[in-house]
């Protein structure tokens, strides 16, 4: 990483939601182990390279352990008690703030409880770090659990330094409206210096909604707001292309890829997609689109196999179980009718992969389908491109992602026309190795010239310039 953003930062503040580290085993043999997921591990290689605190959730309700340091980065957990997990967290952030984020893929509530415990858990991070914050440091504060802490932060300390970046896309006009409480939020992503988005679209649409909820004026880019000027700007976050890179090389991988392949039939083109089970990814209409495919007799499970790994996510709330269960019903129902002996049509594994494993999968895939709603970025994406070293395999991406505004030269789908899905997916499994490759380089390109420490440089960049 380059050093020109975060030389001058003699410690960097992190306020995410969830830490970057969960406990695992009780009491005595209790230990803290590093937690998978984007967010932290785009942060985790800055954090190596500056002084860095991290303020979170630990995860649990009523838990709060001692700040303590781990691999060189002080942990400050923060209190949500049980009920705030409930409204704060189930409430606010997965029920109103998620869906309506997402294209209203799922109808948001909005409960005055639920703002006034999201409230609260913003004051107490914004006062962690106001605490914690001394001359020269700097607060990056992340996602749409904590949109009111750079405005209540920035009322203790002035003088800091505060960023903010949505992980999320930002909604156009007409659905952010519907929140009873927009402008507050407005005002709250205001308190920071720079407000970054995952695109140019999201960006433009926080500022036109900044100008039209709030007193705020000037370009798309460039907000003046009660005496200070905002920053905005579209902040693409990436992968540690590096790492992906390196690991699709090594040995061990490649074994891995090897067995695979002989488990799944090895003459059978592998369709891969891998997700955390959400109702915003699409796994839903993808698996109408595989059905269909199977149903057209273009394709049968003798010709390909359908792998989908779906991480569990908040399992707890009627509309994840709901999709939990729709998903398995509809892979029974494939199954039933496609697979025969030693020839099953999907598997389907609800669970975690380590990184190493999925990098084995993205390797023995020759396919992937990538098809979200509605998503900020899609990692999955680019740590897909970044496997295929040799050029080969076929990205499927949905217009919905982030991630297409870069990836311009996958096979780009609307998930929700499913026959132009199948006919994608069909492309996909016939396409010409010189085509296939073609397009490889240049998606490779790409996320081999911006990776995560790129994104990171940018942001600090733009905050500390
Ligand atoms: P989101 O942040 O909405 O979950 P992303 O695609 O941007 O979606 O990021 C998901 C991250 O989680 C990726 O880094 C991906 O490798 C990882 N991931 C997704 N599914 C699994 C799984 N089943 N096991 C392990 N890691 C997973
Ligand atoms: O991408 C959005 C996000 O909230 C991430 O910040 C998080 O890692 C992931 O989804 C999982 O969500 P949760 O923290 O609610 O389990």
């Amino acid at each position: 990483m380059g050093r020109a953003g975060i030389h001058k930062i003699s410690r960097l503040l992190v306020l995410a939601n969830r830490l970057p580290v969960h406990r695992v085993g009780r009491e005595r043999d209790a230990r803290w182990v590093p937690s998978a997921g984007g967010l932290v591990t785009a942060l985790q290689p800055v954090l190596q390279r500056v002084r860095g605190c991290w303020i979170g959730w630990t995860g649990i309700g009523g838990d709060t352990p001692r700040a303590f340091r781990h691999d060189g980065v002080i942990i400050r957990p923060v209190a949500v008690s049980e009920q705030e997990v409930e409204d704060y967290y189930h409430g606010m952030a997965n029920q109103t703030l998620w869906p309506l984020y997402h294209d209203a893929t799922r109808t948001p509530e909005f409960r005055r409880d639920w703002w006034r415990s999201y409230l609260g858990v913003n004051q107490r991070f914004a006062r962690a770090a106001a605490n914690l914050a001394r001359r020269g440091d700097v607060a990056w504060v992340h996602d749409y659990h904590l949109q009111m802490v750079p405005r209540l932060l920035r009322r203790s300390q002035p003088n800091l330094k505060i960023g903010f970046f949505l992980h999320t896309p930002f909604p156009p006009e007409e659905l952010f409206e519907w929140l009873p409480w927009r402008s507050q939020i407005l005002t709250g992503l205001l308190g920071a210096d720079v407000v970054g988005f995952q695109t140019v679209g999201s960006a433009r649409n926080f500022s036109r909604l900044a100008r039209e909820y709030t007193s705020a004026e000037g370009t798309d880019q460039e907000l003046a707001f009660e005496g200070r000027t905002i920053y905005v700007n579209a902040f693409p976050i990436s992968i540690d292309t590096e790492w992906w890179e390196e690991r699709a090389q090594r040995p061990d991988t490649l074994r891995k890829v090897q067995e695979i392949r002989k488990r799944i039939g090895p003459k059978r083109k592998i369709l891969l997609a891998v997700d955390r089970l959400d109702y915003t990814k699409g796994i839903d209409f993808r698996l109408q689109a595989f059905e269909e495919l199977l149903m057209s007799k273009k394709a049968s499970s003798r010709d390909c196999v359908l792998v989908q790994i779906a991480a569990p996510s908040r399992e707890s709330e009627k509309d994840y179980s709901q999709l939990r269960a729709k998903i398995e019903r509809t892979v029974g129902r494939i199954n039933g009718q496609f697979s025969a002996p030693g020839r099953v049509a999907v598997h389907y594994f609800r669970k975690n992969l380590t990184r190493e494993d999925l990098a084995a999968y993205y390797l023995a895939a020759d396919v992937m389908l990538v098809t979200p709603l509605r998503d900020g970025m899609n990692l999955v994406a680019k740590e897909y491109v970044a496997t295929r070293t040799d050029n080969t395999g076929v990205l499927v991406l949905s217009q919905f992602a982030g991630a297409a505004r870069e990836l311009t030269r996958a096979l780009i789908v609307n998930p929700r026309d499913i026959d132009q899905m199948t006919k994608s997916i069909l492309q996909a499994m016939r396409m010409p190795y010189e085509e296939a490759a073609a397009r490889m380089s240049i998606l490779r390109m790409r996320v081999r010239r911006h990776d995560v420490y790129l994104w990171a440089e940018h942001f600090l960049q733009a905050l500390t310039s």
